[in-house]
């Protein structure tokens, strides 16, 4: 056993995000928590979600399931209901937020206005698939800074997948789970390198769907590897491959592409923001890619078809986890003042075309916070790795 498996700290470091959580119940009113300044712990809200605010009830869902507390469940039921002016949205992202905020609700707590939620949002996901293009284009109304719409990709869009399939597995209606799939491999393929490495973005002849060229959207580089292309693409091969284990390509896929991270990463376990920026040691690091990251590894230790590869994978998310409860979880540094329980140190967007909502560094993200407090549930044996 490793040091990091000591119980201990994921307990203690899952408390601690729930006094967070606390803490922010006490505070939000009615919009969504996006980001937080990292020393003050005040948010920038978005009114309706923006493609982050699922995972704001996607944690409340979890601390329903780790306490019992009905003040849990309430909150992420009323939260959970505020997302519905987003469920016809036309972009691939709203998986992200339908699956975390609203589906997870039935998979957790078996919440049935969550689950019909989550299923008005899936119906219109599916229905943006795109033939010629073999995947769901990112869409008129995807949230990036630019260059976005019905010839556009990226890794990010992987957050349709799991919304997708669970929408399968809720009706019994295969026709969602044969669109994730071919979402899933179309854009791994597109997006993954030969070496295991993700690029984020890509423009497709929407003739033909033939690759006009590859960009990023966020990264530092149109050939960099931006720290969260690389934990969305791992992430969500993950949740993908809890579906359909016998997919072996993306077991190929999803082993490269943590093997990459892993051979990558320094010894820290921690990410820059950008695996290329130049200026690496001196840039900003993202926890919100390196908790994504150990969400993956955890799946990826259940999921791993030998015991060697899963042990592996297991240390691996063991000590990323550790990483971050212990050097970016507050209390940490000299700032006692500040609230516990924030995952500090992402990097949300620092280029400069970042949208004004998004131009946060050594910040606090809701979806990182999500990762890790999924991560910690994890490993402290409450949540099963490959169910969610
Ligand atoms: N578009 C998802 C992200 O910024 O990570």
């Amino acid at each position: 056993m490793s040091a990091a498996s000591d119980k201990s700290l994921w307990s203690s470091g899952a408390e601690r995000m729930c006094r967070r959580i606390d803490q922010n119940l006490g505070v939000l009113k009615s919009e969504f928590p996006h980001w937080a300044n990292s020393q003050t712990g005040q948010w920038t809200t978005t009114p309706d979600g923006d493609w982050t605010g699922g995972a704001w009830p996607g944690m409340l869902w979890l601390a329903a399931k780790r306490t019992g507390d009905t003040r849990y469940r309430d909150a992420a039921r009323l939260w959970s209901s505020r997302l519905k002016p987003r469920a016809r949205l036309q972009t691939a992202f709203k998986g992200f937020g339908f699956y975390y905020g609203a589906a997870l609700g039935d998979v957790l707590c078996a919440d049935t206005d969550a689950a019909a939620l989550a299923l008005e949002a899936a119906e219109s996901l599916k229905g943006q698939f795109d033939n010629r293009l073999g995947l769901i284009p990112l869409g008129g109304d995807a949230e990036e800074s630019e260059d976005v719409g019905n010839s556009f990709s990226s890794i990010d869009s992987l957050q349709a997948t799991p919304l997708l399939f669970w929408a399968a597995q809720k009706t019994g209606d295969a026709s969602y789970a044969d669109v994730a799939a071919r979402h899933t491999s179309r854009v791994l393929d597109v997006h993954m390198r030969s070496d295991g490495s993700i690029v984020q973005s890509s423009e497709l002849n929407p003739k033909d769907g033939g690759i006009v060229r590859h960009f990023t959207h966020k990264g530092f580089s149109d050939d960099s590897v931006w720290g969260r292309a690389q934990a969305w693409g791992l992430v969500y091969t993950a949740i993908a491959l809890a579906h359909r284990p016998q997919e072996k390509r993306w077991m190929e896929q999803l082993m490269k592409g943590a093997d990459w991270w892993l051979a990558n990463v320094p010894s820290s376990m921690i990410a820059f923001w950008d695996f290329n920026d130049p200026a690496i040691p001196d840039t900003e690091t993202d926890t919100a890619a390196t908790a994504i990251t150990c969400s993956a590894l955890l799946k990826l230790a259940q999921l791993a078809l030998s015991e060697g590869h899963r042990a592996r994978y297991r240390d691996a998310g063991e000590r990323t986890a550790a990483a971050l409860v212990g050097n970016f979880l507050t209390p940490v540094g000299e700032n006692r003042d500040r609230p516990d329980g924030m995952l500090v140190g992402a990097c949300f967007n620092k280029r400069r075309d970042a949208r004004a909502q998004d131009s946060a560094t050594n910040a606090e993200t809701i979806f990182g916070s999500y990762y890790l407090f999924e991560s910690l549930n994890v490993l402290d044996g409450l949540v099963e790795a490959a169910r969610i």
